[in-house]
């Protein structure tokens, strides 16, 4: 167990905010691709991790890229979405969202987020289509753009789930089609269902900070085989010919290697037990906080199996950014949520839909170290520092 897996990480006493976890048959797996000269995109372990995330998620087809950013762009263009199209995104995510969404030619809209678990809110999602939105030529228009609205990318942002009965409603109401954005919450699940199982696909991410890591990679999971066929097309250079090389179009080179799959097969072989360490450590803090009112942690909702992927609170009285900054001071790493992408300089000029919540969010909150090898110690480290923060900050009030 090692909490200090990156390269030039971790002094003793720094705690790291979110850092992989490497163990099990990660190193037997990569030498099994070094020793059978199976380093690249093609080979058994590539086939093995698809089905064992499409396993995982419910779905029937997994197709692995080399990132989720990649993942997303494939998705919404196997799923139809053409240049000048809309895509229904919320306003409260990591930037990779909406900037997949430029890469396929067409354009982001933001929503807000709900102020309980700053998820997408599903009210302003139906408000949006209902008053800002009309039906032109079977197509679904956007009044103020004259833009053809495609498709909904609800994100699971943290590792909780977007509350989807609702959004699974009003998508099928207005016949738009749902892509998750999962990068953050595999294991997460939604009134029992596994996320990933509410849409035309899913997209997940095995960056260095997800619960499971490849190094970097993803995968697009579906059920639908027409659409699976298409991003395997797309994401492999769209070559039409098993052996001449013939390109239908202007495809992708987005596939992960084998090396990299070795090792998300090994890390899949532990998603309960990283699942069962990151909601372990989301319950001490949770219990800790209960006696802090300047600290509110984002709470699980009754209907969610939240990973607890990236443990994250709202603190009180604008103090999120001086406790970050006292944190830094003593060697304990944070991070503050995405600037709110509305007010992203890379996405000036997009539309936004009464965006309130997560700029409140934004300012408020702070993810504390997760890692899935913290151990009891950390966390004590974290709330000890964080009871002197208060301390301090009454004794100065
Ligand atoms: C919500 C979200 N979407 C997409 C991505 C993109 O994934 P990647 O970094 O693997 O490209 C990430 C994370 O990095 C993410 O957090």
């Amino acid at each position: 167990m090692s909490t200090s897996s990156e390269p030039g990480s971790a002094p003793t006493g720094f705690v790291p905010l979110c850092v992989p976890e490497i163990r099990g048959n990660a190193w037997d797996y990569v030498k099994q691709c070094l020793d059978s000269n199976w380093v690249s995109t093609a080979g058994p372990f590539v086939d093995r991790f698809e089905q064992m995330v499409a396993g995982s998620a419910g779905a029937k087809y997994g197709v692995a890229t080399v990132n989720g950013t990649a993942a997303l762009h494939v998705a919404l263009l196997a799923a139809g979405v053409r240049p000048d199209d809309e895509v229904l995104v919320p306003a409260l995510t990591f930037i990779a969202t909406a900037n997949a969404v430029r890469y396929a030619g067409a354009w982001p809209v933001f929503l807000d987020a709900e102020p309980v678990h700053g998820q997408l809110d599903p009210q302003k999602l139906t408000d949006f289509l209902e008053r800002e939105c009309t039906s032109r030529g079977g197509a679904l228009v956007n009044r103020t753009t004259g833009r053809t609205v495609r498709v909904v990318l609800p994100v699971h942002v943290l590792g909780h789930p977007v509350d989807m009965d609702p959004v699974c409603e009003v998508a099928e109401r207005f016949g738009l089609a749902i892509i998750e954005d999962a990068a953050e919450a595999l294991g997460a699940k939604y009134k029992g269902r596994p996320v990933g199982r509410f849409g035309a696909a899913a997209c997940f991410s095995f960056n260095g900070n997800k619960l499971l890591t490849c190094g970097g990679g993803g995968m697009i999971v579906t059920d639908d085989p027409r659409l699976a066929e298409r991003a395997r097309y797309l994401t492999t250079q769209a070559k039409d010919d098993p052996l001449e090389y013939v390109h239908g179009e202007v495809g992708f080179n987005y596939r992960l290697t084998s090396l990299q799959a070795a090792l998300g097969c090994a890390q899949m072989e532990l998603l309960d037990q990283f699942v069962g360490a990151k909601r372990a450590t989301a319950a001490v803090y949770d219990a800790a906080f209960r006696d802090v009112p300047m600290i509110e942690p984002f709470a699980e909702a009754p209907w969610a199996f939240s990973t607890s992927w990236m443990y994250t609170v709202r603190v009180g009285r604008d103090q999120s950014r001086p406790l970050m900054r006292h944190l830094d001071a003593h060697r304990i790493q944070t991070r503050p949520l995405w600037q709110p992408l509305h007010c992203s300089p890379a996405h000036a000029g997009r539309q936004s839909y009464r965006v309130e919540v997560a700029d409140r969010l934004y300012r408020e909150s702070l993810s504390l170290p997760c890692s899935v090898g913290l151990t009891p110690q950390q966390r004590e480290q974290v709330l000890a520092t964080i009871s002197a923060f208060w301390r301090s900050e009454r004794a100065t009030a």
